[in-house]
């Protein structure tokens, strides 16, 4: 990909392949579809490895609270099925951003760190930090990454020592003010440098309206009430441009993925997503997306979330809900001056 001229305007291109997503009728012949399912720097004193249990779950202890899903053991098996499905939609690629050989990089809110070590190995010549509330990241890693347990939501002190690239990825539900955190970026990117968001719109839709009325929406619509009313961002996906405007980059670039929930599509390439996507909510049970923010925000009992949990993923297995989930990938460049 050529780089554009920091001269271009803010909003360069725009790709969709979002539309369309044809379902599969032949599945009785689809034998397939049960296989398809079948060194810290700083902070890593007591406190933060002090993690809260809760209805059988664990959560962070470093800003205890602010973060509403686990950090357990499933919940790190999502994170690594979600790096996989996110490599598959970008056709293996970590990012889209026309980078050249950068030098410092940071990966926000890292997770298990999966990004943060592929693009270490893809970049010999990077430093790469990758920092996030949890340090449940690897400590076989290689020596060109290194993890620190961070809050991104309060003030950087980066702006002396500025990156040449900084990606965040999946924070949907994680953060409230995506805006701040894109200006915070820009402050604490070098001139001519990129920043790279890619997330979701986590209200998820269907073509043919076959979500309409199922316990699958109703679970979506619950919980993302609750973190909205929270406070959190569940929908950054489609605000993504904007805020990447408003904070002054330029030459930025938009793709719009569709990624569907199961196997139900004919496209073996949506149907492999979608299984993936299928797989990656199963791995942590939808109890762990639902838990902290309906018990602890809307008052529900653990056992009423666990009930609607399960009743959800019974109707995302039904072969007649054609749930799609849009993804967005946003990089935009600091201008040069
Ligand atoms: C859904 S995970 C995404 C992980 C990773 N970016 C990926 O794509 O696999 C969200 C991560 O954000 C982290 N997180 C949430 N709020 C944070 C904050 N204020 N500062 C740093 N990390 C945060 C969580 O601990 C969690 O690991």
């Amino acid at each position: 990909m050529a780089e554009p001229s920091p001269q271009e305007p803010a909003t360069t291109s725009t790709n969709n392949v979002a539309a369309n997503v044809e379902v599969d009728t032949s599945y009785e012949n689809d034998s397939a579809y049960g296989d398809e399912l079948s060194s810290y720097s700083a902070s890593l004193t007591s406190s933060v490895l002090d993690y809260r249990h809760e209805n059988g779950r664990r959560y962070h202890k470093y800003r205890d609270g602010s973060y509403l899903l686990p950090n357990d053991e499933s919940e790190s098996d999502r994170l690594d099925m979600l790096h996989e499905l996110c490599l598959m939609v970008l056709h293996r690629k970590l990012y889209l951003a026309p980078i050249k050989k950068p030098q410092r990089v940071i990966d926000l809110a890292t997770g298990t760190g999966l990004w943060a070590i592929d693009f270490a190995d893809e970049h010999p010549g990077s430093e790469v930090i990758g920092c996030d509330l949890s340090p449940i990241q690897p400590s076989l890693v290689p020596p060109n990454v290194k993890f620190l347990v961070d809050d991104i939501e309060s003030d950087w002190a980066y702006e002396s020592n500025p990156f040449d690239f900084i990606h965040a990825r999946n924070l949907t539900v994680s953060i409230k003010d995506v805006g701040k955190l894109i200006k915070e970026c820009y402050r604490s990117v070098k001139p001519g440098g990129w920043v790279e968001f890619q997330d979701w719109d986590g209200y998820p839709t269907s073509e043919d309206g076959s979500l309409n009325d199922t316990k699958l929406q109703l679970f979506y619509n619950e919980v993302y009430g609750a973190f909205e009313d929270a406070g959190y961002e569940v929908r950054p996906g489609p605000k993504l441009e904007q805020w990447f405007k408003d904070a002054g980059f330029v030459n930025i670039h938009v793709e719009k993925f569709a990624i569907p929930y199961g196997v139900w599509p004919k496209d073996p390439h949506f149907k492999n997503l979608g299984a993936w996507m299928q797989a990656q909510a199963e791995a942590s049970g939808f109890e762990g997306y639902a838990l902290a923010a309906l018990t602890r925000h809307k008052q529900w009992t653990a056992e009423e979330v666990t009930v609607l949990a399960s009743q959800a993923r019974a109707d995302g297995r039904k072969r007649d809900i054609h749930m799609i989930f849009n993804f967005y990938v946003v990089y935009g460049q600091r201008p040069e001056n």
